[in-house]
């Protein structure tokens, strides 16, 4: 199947971002669930899937409910690429292979993984015939617009990656340089669209659906990635989806219902996970991406960030429902704009 398909691009899908210890299969299957179309696997060491790595195992696992699902592989080497999506394709069988060119993170980059790769073009078309020689289902990819602002080409970039044989791309329009400073130079999104025949999903600063309609009135692009602006906030997708559709904004979720998914998801997590001290140990960030902006949000916090099992965390969220409900908590927390903030004011 291509990814033409695949993936429904007439509704201009919303994508959830492959994020390291965060866009794990619980958060995945969430997000599914309150509007997102497609979802992508935090970026997995081909290294480490070629060389049966127990812990790089774990990262591919996933539900069938998330389809269609796309695991991201990083690597230097086309050769270990193609084996490690062959072996992904085989033994996991997601419906897409997406690479990561875009990591800046030191320690990838410095083996020219992810953004290193943006330095030597020729490697970046190499690594992806090689992958897309390796499986028969679709190669995509995720871009940033250049290693650094000397090399800053997305439309080039773009380029070699379709001639490749790359069935779509992402953009992140900073360079690896940029790191998150910033804001994302939109208008790269518009000019790779223009240049490429392949579908273009843009990514970068999207946090509420009124910035997806602007990115995609701004962008003509085909679909829509979004990663930070889901922390602790997966309503975002059944936000952005009615408005690309032009239809009323539903309202922000109250405190009751922020609690509910996040201790949903929380269960998830504690059932996917082997060691479930260690789960609730990983949910404390969403803990606090959930809380964010709530009155009396940091002292929250720091009860929540002293828990080891959910019935400790249910119990301290239902305390605070209560002080919350008897009107005792006042104030919300300074300087914060997080979403949650504007629910509670209502
Ligand atoms: C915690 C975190 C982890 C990330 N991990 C990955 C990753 O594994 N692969 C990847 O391609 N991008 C990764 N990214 C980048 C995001 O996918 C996305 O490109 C970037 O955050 C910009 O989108 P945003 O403005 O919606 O956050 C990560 C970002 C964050 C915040």
């Amino acid at each position: 199947m291509t990814i033409r398909e695949l993936i429904p691009w007439k509704r201009t899908p919303l994508y959830l971002a492959p994020q390291a210890g965060v866009s794990e299969s619980p958060f995945r299957r969430l997000c599914r669930a309150f509007g997102a179309d497609v979802v992508v696997s935090e970026f997995v060491s081909a290294e480490g899937i070629c060389q049966g790595n127990e812990r790089t195992l774990e990262y591919l696992r996933f539900d069938e409910a998330e389809r269609p699902i796309g695991v991201q592989i990083f690597g230097a080497d086309p050769q270990r690429m193609a084996e490690a999506a062959a072996f992904v394709h085989e033994t996991f069988g997601p419906d897409f292979i997406d690479i990561n060119f875009g990591c800046p993170v030191k320690k990838v980059v410095k083996r020219n993984g992810g953004s290193g790769c943006l330095r030597d073009l020729e490697l970046v078309a190499r690594i992806i015939r090689a992958v897309a020689a390796a499986t028969p289902i679709p190669t995509t990819v995720k871009v940033r617009s250049g290693f650094d602002q000397a090399t800053r080409d997305p439309v080039r970039i773009g380029l070699v990656c379709e001639e490749a044989g790359a069935e779509a791309i992402c953009l992140h329009p900073r360079t690896r340089t940029d790191m998150y400073s910033g804001q994302a130079r939109w208008e790269e999104i518009a000019a790779l669209k223009q240049a490429v025949s392949i579908p273009v999903i843009g990514n970068g600063d999207i946090r509420s659906g009124e910035d997806a309609l602007r990115m995609r009135t701004e962008t003509g692009c085909d679909g829509i990635m979004i990663a930070r602006g889901s922390h602790g906030d997966p309503w975002i997708f059944r936000e952005a989806r009615a408005a690309l559709d032009g239809q009323p904004l539903p309202t922000e979720p109250d405190v009751e219902e922020r609690f509910e998914v996040c201790l949903d998801h929380a269960r998830k997590t504690i059932a996917f996970e082997r060691d479930s001290r260690r789960a609730v140990l990983e949910f404390r960030k969403h803990l606090g991406w959930y809380t964010k902006g709530l009155p009396s949000g940091r002292d929250l916090r720091q009860e929540l960030f002293e828990v080891t099992s959910i019935e400790e965390m249910q119990e301290r969220l239902a305390g605070y429902l209560d002080r919350y409900r008897a009107g005792e908590l006042r104030g919300m927390e300074s300087g914060s704009e997080h979403r949650a903030a504007a629910a509670v004011r209502m």
